[in-house]
């Protein structure tokens, strides 16, 4: 996380939102199926640039919870937030104690940057219990033309601290039911959503 404290206050402008990012996050978004009044957790949220997705599809009635271990990340997704939107400093590696009964759950580009994604799944996603839906949104080596663009793409992962490799996605595979796949950008970017069972 400590990169992202430094990184911060670029991390918009320089993170490849577009032409690339954008349509991973927005893919995820629909995935969700989210509807008016909904409470949906952004795991990772980093600057909020989930936020504006999320609340178009919730509406004015529904709740956003955007966790993010960084703080700075987090002053910048407060400077960017409409209402709507709650701020909470975690590490996703614990228990997020307190939190109150989700609809939905969406992380994007995040947990392929924490070697124990493992653990984030199992201490506080699968708590949040059955019906819940979720959305992994990462990445991974792009595949045919978009291949010669794997240098790139890796460049892109080692700088925010990625492994390209992780694959976070599979456990939607392997424990969610109602599995909704897609992919952008040549593979490189992978949605899965679902519901826990
Ligand atoms: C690449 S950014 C993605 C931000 C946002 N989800 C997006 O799509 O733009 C990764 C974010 O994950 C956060 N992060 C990384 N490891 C974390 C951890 N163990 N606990 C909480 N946040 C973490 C970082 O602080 C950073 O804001």
């Amino acid at each position: 996380m400590d990169r992202y404290e430094h990184f911060a206050p670029f991390y918009n402008a320089l993170s490849g939102e577009w032409p690339v990012y954008s349509a991973g996050r927005e893919a995820g978004i629909r995935a969700l199926g989210l509807r008016a009044g909904m409470t949906v957790l952004d795991l990772g949220c980093g600057t909020g640039l989930n936020f504006p997705g999320l609340l178009s599809g919730i509406g004015a009635t529904g709740r956003v919870i955007g966790v993010d271990g960084s703080p700075a990340m987090l002053a910048q997704a407060r400077r960017a937030r409409g209402t709507g939107v709650d701020l909470v400093c975690a590490d996703l590696t614990s228990p997020l104690p307190g939190l109150p009964r989700v609809d939905a759950v969406i992380t994007t580009y995040v947990l392929s940057l924490i070697p124990a994604w493992r653990m984030v799944w199992e201490s506080v996603v699968r708590p949040l219990g059955r019906r819940t839906r979720v959305c992994i949104v990462d990445m991974q080596r792009p595949k045919g033309a978009y291949g010669l663009l794997s240098p790139l793409a890796r460049a892109a992962c080692a700088l925010g601290g990625s492994d390209i490799d992780a694959h976070p996605w599979t456990v939607v595979e392997e424990e969610c039911d109602d599995v909704v796949s897609a992919s952008a950008r040549g593979g490189h970017l992978q949605i899965r959503a679902g519901t826990l069972r």
